[in-house]
């Protein structure tokens, strides 16, 4: 009997997640008639300010268990600024994908690319190649807190960071292993630990806790704001980072940054167990600006795609993704944030076409 097919939500979203998605659709087209992978695409328009305007719902009720027995979702963007306000869009679709689906890691592949100016000086293709490993569901970013005597002389805010002991050891676990499934067998860490000087300490206790149980991993803890000039001045050291929640939001933009275009930054948001599906995006957004004019480069959803099919053990189709996206990056066509002319269509069919 065949194989059951993998089944994924596919998601487009707003703005250059339309023109985006199809071209990840075509390069999943080619990596299944060439291996054979079995998959079921099931196309959704909700999760969108499309639908936002339609009915005044970012989901419908039963988003829940419509993707509930999926086994990925692959997502464009979400975002339309002009007519839903950010925090309505993002916080009604993708935070609750990722909060009630406990997709707790956020990854995110850092890679200099042949044929992709580097905006570091001197970094050549080979220099920059690593994983930042965040958390996703806890830490720095929780709704307890509030104000007190607003607009008065006595204001005050408070926001809590929650660590749990549970959230942090399967975050450091995971890098622990992704460190140990790669040649440099060297894991950095992310730490504050001199100036939060109650959970940073705590969080590097736990780094070392865990630790014992991979002795063979070189574990090096960097406080983020040396962390982040060591980003700039010396990315060739980094192999696998791990960090809590903001500061890994903010080493995911930066580490990308240093690579070149946002347009290339591939992320999974996953719940390594599969108790849930987990989700595959670009890291870029709906991008208003140059939406419409088909000239987003889809290389950030096509990679996401690739993300997606090693996740769920396809791990040639990911390798041929990967490599076919190495060859058009090299060789062109290229989309106009790489200083080329092509359009997204034409980038993600050259893709294909390798595949
Ligand atoms: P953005 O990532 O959409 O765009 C930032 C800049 O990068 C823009 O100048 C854009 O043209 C360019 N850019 C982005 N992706 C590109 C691509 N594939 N090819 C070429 N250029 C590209 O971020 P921005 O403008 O801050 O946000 C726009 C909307 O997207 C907002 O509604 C925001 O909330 C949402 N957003 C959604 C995300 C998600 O769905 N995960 C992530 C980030 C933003
Ligand atoms: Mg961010």
């Amino acid at each position: 009997p065949a194989p059951r097919p993998h089944r994924i939500a596919v998601i487009p979203g707003d703005g250059i997640g339309k023109e985006v998605m199809p071209e990840a659709l075509r390069a999943l087209d080619a990596v299944q008639r060439k291996f054979g992978v079995p998959l079921e695409l099931v196309p959704i328009d909700w999760a969108s300010c499309d639908h936002y305007a339609k009915t005044g719902e970012m989901m419908p009720p039963d988003w829940k268990n419509q993707l509930s027995g999926m086994d990925a979702i692959l997502f464009g963007a979400v975002g339309w600024p002009a007519t839903v306000p950010d925090h309505v869009s993002l916080w009604g679709s993708l935070l609750k994908f990722r909060r009630e689906f406990d997709q707790y890691i956020n990854l995110r592949p850092v890679r200099l690319f042949d044929g992709v100016p580097c905006p570091l000086a001197g970094r050549k293709p080979g220099d920059i190649d690593f994983l930042v490993v965040r958390e996703n569901t806890e830490g720095e970013y929780t709704n307890l807190g509030g104000v007190m005597y607003a607009g008065t002389e006595r204001e005050i805010v408070l926001q809590e960071t929650v660590m749990s002991r549970h959230g942090t050891d399967r975050v450091l676990k995971f890098a622990f292993e992704q460190a140990a499934a790669r040649p440099r067998q060297k894991l950095d860490v992310a730490t504050k630990s001199n100036g939060i000087a109650i959970s940073m300490p705590w969080w590097d206790g736990r780094a070392d806790a865990m630790h014992a149980n991979y002795p063979q991993i070189a574990v090096e803890k960097h406080h983020i704001d040396i962390l982040c000039a060591r980003f700039v001045l010396q990315p060739q050291r980094f192999d696998v980072v791990v960090a809590s929640n903001l500061f890994g939001d903010i080493l995911s933009d930066l580490g990308p940054a240093c690579t070149g275009t946002i347009g290339l930054a591939p992320s999974a948001n996953l719940n390594p167990e599969r108790a849930f599906p987990s989700l595959f995006e670009p890291v870029h957004g709906s991008a208003p600006d140059i939406y419409g004019q088909g000239i987003a480069n889809p290389v950030a959803m096509v990679w996401s795609a690739a993300l997606m099919l090693q996740f769920l053990g396809e791990q040639a189709a990911h390798d041929a993704m990967l490599a076919a996206i190495e060859q058009v990056l090299a060789q062109g066509p290229r989309t106009r944030d790489l200083g080329g002319q092509a359009s997204t269509a034409e980038m993600g069919a050259a893709i294909a076409e390798r595949i």
